[in-house]
């Protein structure tokens, strides 16, 4: 059996890709052999351009297109607007079809969302779904990528406590963009009080490798 850790955020371009491919190649550099899977990506034009194709270049994957994602809308809007505009609707089936293809490929699958925690997929007439049902429907747990800075205890608190609303396990945080002030300092302190759950590490710019122990990272994957 495969073993999964969902990957999320406080929003778009907070870094979860970036995360992402640090924990990859961090770990695959460790001997762990860990894939990629994205169930929907909007706002690029190519496998290669998109979230997908970074983290399989950047932590030296080196799997084929289809094997990384599902969807690939170039629109840079909520997947379930891009599907509609696009005429390409998110399918469930295609996704436990397509999960059920990377986790035979591997025994360690990290799987990224999309935006932040409530992010639509699907909104027509046939059906209505969002990104945690994937987090429930593939049983993962997850990380939450927060940044470093000014108002980041509020979105980190919030997407940890609508998690625990909706009965998603959370492993714990990974913050980004640290430069080790002290304001940086409380907020992950804070962050720890109000939510019960551990920062796991920081990632500073230009970080190139996740500065954690290899053996507690793999752990997380469930
Ligand atoms: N620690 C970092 N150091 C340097 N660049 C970063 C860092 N974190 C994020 N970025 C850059 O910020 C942008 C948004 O990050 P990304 O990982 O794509 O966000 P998300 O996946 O949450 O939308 C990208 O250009 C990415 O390379
Ligand atoms: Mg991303």
């Amino acid at each position: 059996m495969s073993k999964g850790l969902f990957i999320t955020g406080t929003g778009t371009d907070i870094g979860k890709t970036y995360v992402t491919a640090l924990l990859i190649k961090t770990l695959r550099q460790h001997g762990y052999d860990i894939g990629y899977y994205k169930a929907a990506i909007s706002g690029a034009p190519t496998v290669a351009a998109s979230d997908a194709g970074y983290v399989n270049a950047t932590a030296g994957i080196g799997e084929a297109p289809d094997l990384l994602l599902s969807y690939l809308y170039d629109h840079a809007v909520s997947p379930h607007l891009a599907a509609l505009w696009e005429h390409k609707p998110i399918e469930k089936d295609v996704i436990l079809r397509d999960w059920q293809r990377v986790t035979a490929a591997y025994p360690y699958v990290t799987v990224e969302g999309s935006g932040g925690i409530i992010c639509p997929l699907r909104d027509d007439d046939q059906a209505f779904f969002q990104l945690e049902d994937v987090i429930s429907w593939l049983h993962l747990p997850s990380l939450i990528v927060c940044p470093a800075g000014l108002g980041t205890i509020n979105g980190a608190v919030l997407t940890a406590f609508y998690m625990k609303e909706k009965g998603l396990p959370v492993q714990g945080f990974i913050v980004n963009h640290y430069t080790g002030s002290p304001m940086e300092k409380d907020n992950i302190r804070m962050i720890e009080k109000l939510s019960q759950k551990p920062v796991l590490a920081v990632v500073a710019e230009d970080d190139t490798l996740l500065h954690a122990d290899a053996a507690s990272l793999i752990s997380l994957y469930q």
